[in-house]
């Protein structure tokens, strides 16, 4: 049976003429028999939003503009604003790891952010809300796109640079790494005569609750699923092939909720640093509960 006969060609203006169905009578295609961006799909050639979708489609594009626009706009500002990002031992996860170089002349938060952002703004899941929030391209699954000319999938720049995200992965583990001790030196608090308490602030628990949904996010990333088992074809066949499987396995249930995680994690890393900012500020009071003394430090350096 030929594997396409179940495809559907675009009816619209934009209808192309579909490939030959012999795959394998055409060398130097890709397995799908199809040449690279020769099928775009029930929506190309129709008019914008023109569709038989009886259901809400846009409703989910339009509540992910909203959304991406309102976070990306905050982080925007909080990330050039360059003040207000420390308090105590409470750092915005925006800033780390904090790097204040002399000659640099704005905020620091430049000098590292690219690093996330990319990470965020190659991911799989982030590529589906805002090529469809904002490019319209498709808006929505059957529903008429803007027709951009040249466009070929992936394939070229700039959205070829879309390859990086595992690279990226590689930073935004390490950053963890740094964000995770944020969380630890955010649970001691100096004291006037020079020493430590260990407790619990609000600051405590925003980093803590943040970073906690920022690992979630990183070890649900689909790149990641594929660098722990998802390339291998056997895993019985490799070195430490059952670590590998039950590595692949776990990234795989936490790959389920990427969507989820990376909603939750954008809302929450500008929560942490909106708590941070507040307070530094003085717009709000950070309460602290002291666990006990048995964990204090009288003159000590802390953490
Ligand atoms: S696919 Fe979303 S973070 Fe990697």
């Amino acid at each position: 049976m030929n594997p396409h006969s179940d495809r559907s060609w675009a009816g619209g203006a934009g209808t192309l003429a579909a490939p030959s169905a012999s795959p394998g009578a055409l060398p130097g295609l890709p397995s799908t028999g199809v040449p690279a961006g020769s099928f775009r799909g029930r929506g190309f050639g129709e008019r914008l939003g023109a569709t038989e979708r009886e259901d809400a489609w846009w409703a989910q594009p339009l509540a992910q503009a909203i959304g991406l626009g309102l976070l990306g706009l905050y982080a925007t500002w909080a990330a050039f604003q360059g003040n207000h990002y420390e308090f105590g031992n409470y750092l915005s996860p925006f800033y780390s790891p904090l790097f204040k170089p002399s000659w640099w002349p704005i905020s620091p938060a430049i000098l590292i952010l690219w690093a996330p952002l990319g990470f965020r703004a190659t991911c799989y899941y982030y590529r589906k809300a805002y090529y469809r929030a904002f490019f319209g391209d498709p808006a929505a699954c059957a529903v008429g796109e803007i027709k951009s000319k040249g466009y070929c999938g992936e394939l070229k720049f700039p959205f070829v640079l879309q390859n990086l995200h595992r690279y990226f992965m590689y930073l935004a583990l390490v950053i963890l790494v740094i964000l995770w001790y944020d969380v630890i030196r955010s649970f001691a608090f100096a004291q006037p005569n020079g020493g430590f308490r260990i407790g619990i602030g609000g600051g405590t628990l925003a980093l803590l609750f943040n970073t906690t949904l920022l690992s979630l996010y990183t070890f649900s990333c689909h790149s990641l699923r594929h660098l722990v088992g998802g390339k291998l074809d056997c895993f019985s066949c490799v070195a430490a092939g059952g670590p590998r499987l039950k590595a692949w396995s776990a990234v795989s249930v936490l790959n389920g909720h990427h969507m989820g995680f990376a909603w939750w994690s954008l809302f929450s890393v500008c929560f942490a640093d909106l708590y941070v900012r507040l307070c530094s500020m003085g717009v709000i009071h950070d309460g602290v509960i002291y666990l006990s003394s048995l964990f204090d430090t009288a003159g000590g350096t802390g953490l």
